[in-house]
């Protein structure tokens, strides 16, 4: 995830867009970048690491200029280094991009074939060259814009100056996040409101698929195809701790609806499609100490446990290493066989966990190869592990597990895949393959989002309900449990997780009218078996709320509620299935009146045995 800022108006445009990006560096502080337009030449200034070095760049070579751009990078395409960092510049052209587009090798090919040579490795350069050309074909900025926004693919949100129209400011957003703040007689756009809150609270926000121009005379908003679209301004009202939750009520729904931005930083940098490899920049662990395994332990707790036996499913699948999988409270006191071609992997939101810790010395005191999937940088996990998968969910402040949950999900699908690729027991284009599933899936996500309304309204059918039955086969078996332990944490009521095949070995004498039950039934190949126990639920009279992506024909009077949600690839299902669980248990204890950000008897990091 990056942060963008622009600024069109009368001020001096640097001192706005630095204190912006400051207030963005949640968002990504890999590298940082402002181009100024000064005396109607774009002039950039770039710096690796914080944004301190970009500001000190900036007292060393000040910039002057009332039109301007700036970016904080989390790197997605390309390691974190100055030549990476945004803006980039083609010809009289300069962006700043926050988004992954994901046809950008074939649209870098094509223009190389047209004579374009680039300084960088990002996908955001093929954007400054795609819109240099169509200037140069109609000699208009405006239209450049649009028609090199249609030939991209994925998400983006932009600004984007031009030397040859230097009193204009062109944004546009697809699938990224992008806010105008509209002052007088000047112009703010960023990746999120209190970058601009300073300045005015009257905000517009736009929606995917349009471009806005501005001049310091006014605002234009249109689509791609240029049909104007009339925006309506929103006065914003927050206070700093709204501000923080970026308006939400609660800081777990905030995370919930961060996901699609979490996975997409958990991928970034990672993904190397042109080879049909993995990069993984801290792993500690040689290509020969990854081959010579033969045995994986995933140790974790509660949800990150979950994670890990989901984990077990692709690690086996793709790597054909056999994976054990223990509760790390559970493991030190079992004497575990553990020899020096064992590699133990620690999952831990916080790094500080003390039963995966008290785990992680366990495992290194027999001599065993330790590495770690977690989301705290330098946290005392990381520190003692021989490597470190960073998920780079960003903070994550409620209690209850969510954006921690799905990127360790994609962390652990992207060490499986490197540990395929390193054994030889994947090919190169069926890891392509895995890589171009893997970069839909904040797409995917947001569809999913999607449901929240109609979930908020389920939710008050259930909410004085006793007891929840969930059930999962398969990969979503974990999903199952940890949607049950979502519910048990926030709302306070009793929830367990099932094998769906198992249910009728002994809960199915739980089910009556009183029980809701929640099937997780994506289409396939055990979906008729799940379909099968549903029945069982429903002729026994209990509720059943399903969440599939099979039709909804197919599912019509089976189910009390559907869930409908995209398909994917079967591996990442787990991935979508866990956001309307996540969501359920949400408005249900927001119904409940419970403290959903700091539940009872709960904390975020548990540092006790
Ligand atoms: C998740 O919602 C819980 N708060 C809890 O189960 C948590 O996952 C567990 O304590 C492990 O924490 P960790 O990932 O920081 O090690």
């Amino acid at each position: 995830m990056c942060g963008i800022v622009g600024y069109i108006g009368a001020q001096q445009a640097p001192p706005i867009i630095l204190d912006g990006l400051q207030r963005l560096e949640y968002r990504g502080y890999d590298s940082a970048g402002i181009a100024i337009l000064m005396a109607g030449r774009i002039k950039t200034l770039r710096a690796e690491g914080k944004l301190s070095n970009l500001c000190q760049r900036v007292v060393e070579q000040p910039l002057t200029g009332t039109c301007g751009i700036g970016h904080t990078r989390w790197a997605t395409h390309g390691r974190p280094s100055e030549t990476n960092a945004h803006p980039h510049v083609a010809g009289g052209i300069v962006v700043v991009h926050n988004g992954i587009i994901e046809n950008y090798l074939e649209l870098k090919e094509a223009l190389r074939q047209r004579g374009h040579n680039f300084r960088s490795e990002t996908d955001t350069e093929i954007i400054a060259h795609l819109i240099e050309e169509q200037f140069k074909a109609c000699g208009d900025f405006e239209t450049a814009v649009r028609k090199a926004l249609t030939e991209v693919r994925g998400a983006y949100a932009v600004a984007v100056l031009c030397e040859q129209e230097p009193d204009t400011l062109i944004a546009a957003k697809q699938g990224s996040p992008l806010v105008v703040g509209e002052g007088h007689g000047e112009f703010f756009v960023a990746s999120d409101i209190p970058a601009m809150l300073s300045h005015t609270r009257d905000m517009v926000f736009l929606d995917d698929g349009e471009v806005a121009v501005f001049t310091r005379a006014g605002a234009r908003y249109s689509d791609l195809a240029g049909n104007a679209r009339a925006k309506t301004v929103k006065t914003i009202l927050w206070n700093p701790l709204m501000a923080e939750k970026g308006g939400y009520k609660h800081f777990m729904l905030k995370e919930i609806h961060e996901q699609p931005r979490a996975i997409a930083d958990t991928l970034a940098g990672r993904l190397r499609e042109e080879s049909g490899d993995i990069y993984l920049e801290n792993i500690g662990l040689s290509s020969d100490q990854l081959r010579a395994i033969d045995k994986i332990f995933i140790i974790a707790c509660g949800t990150s446990w979950h994670a890990a036996l989901v984990g077990k499913f692709l690690i086996e699948k793709l790597s054909r290493v056999s994976v054990e999988v223990d509760i790390a409270s559970e493991f030190r006191y079992r004497d575990p066989i553990i020899t020096d071609t064992s590699l133990t992997i620690l999952i831990s939101q916080s790094g500080e966990t003390a039963d995966t810790l008290a785990a992680l010395r366990e495992a290194k005191g027999k001599k065993g190869k330790i590495l770690t999937i977690c989301n705290v940088v330098e946290s005392s996990i990381a520190r003692e592990s021989d490597g470190v998968i960073y998920t780079h969910a960003g903070p994550e402040i409620g209690v209850a597990s969510t954006k921690a949950f799905t990127t360790q999900l994609v962390a652990l699908h992207l060490f499986s895949l490197y540990l395929g690729r390193t054994r030889a027991t994947l090919s190169a284009q069926d890891c392509r393959q895995a890589q171009q599933n893997l970069s839909t899936l904040p797409r995917l996500i947001e569809d999913v989002l999607q449901l929240d309304a109609t979930i908020e309204l389920i939710a008050h059918d259930y909410v004085t309900a006793r007891d929840f039955l969930y059930l999962g086969r398969g990969n979503q078996y974990p999903i199952a449990l940890e949607g049950a332990l979502k519910l048990k944490e926030i709302s306070y009521i009793h929830a367990e997780g099932y094998p769906a095949g198992e249910m009728k070995h002994g809960p199915i004498a739980l089910i009556d009218e009183q029980l809701p039950v929640v099937v997780i039934a994506p289409h396939n190949a055990t979906y008729e078996k799940v379909i099968s126990n549903m029945e069982e639920v429903r002729a026994r009279g209990g509720k059943v709320i399903a969440i599939s992506n099979h039709d909804r024909w197919s599912l019509n009077g089976k189910v009390d509620h559907l869930l409908a949600i995209p398909t994917a690839a079967d591996d990442l299902m787990p991935i979508l299935t866990s956001i309307p669980l996540q969501l359920l248990a949400y408005h249900i204890a927001v119904l409940k009146g419970t403290d959903v950000d700091q539940p009872r008897n709960l904390a975020k990091s548990v540092t006790v045995e």
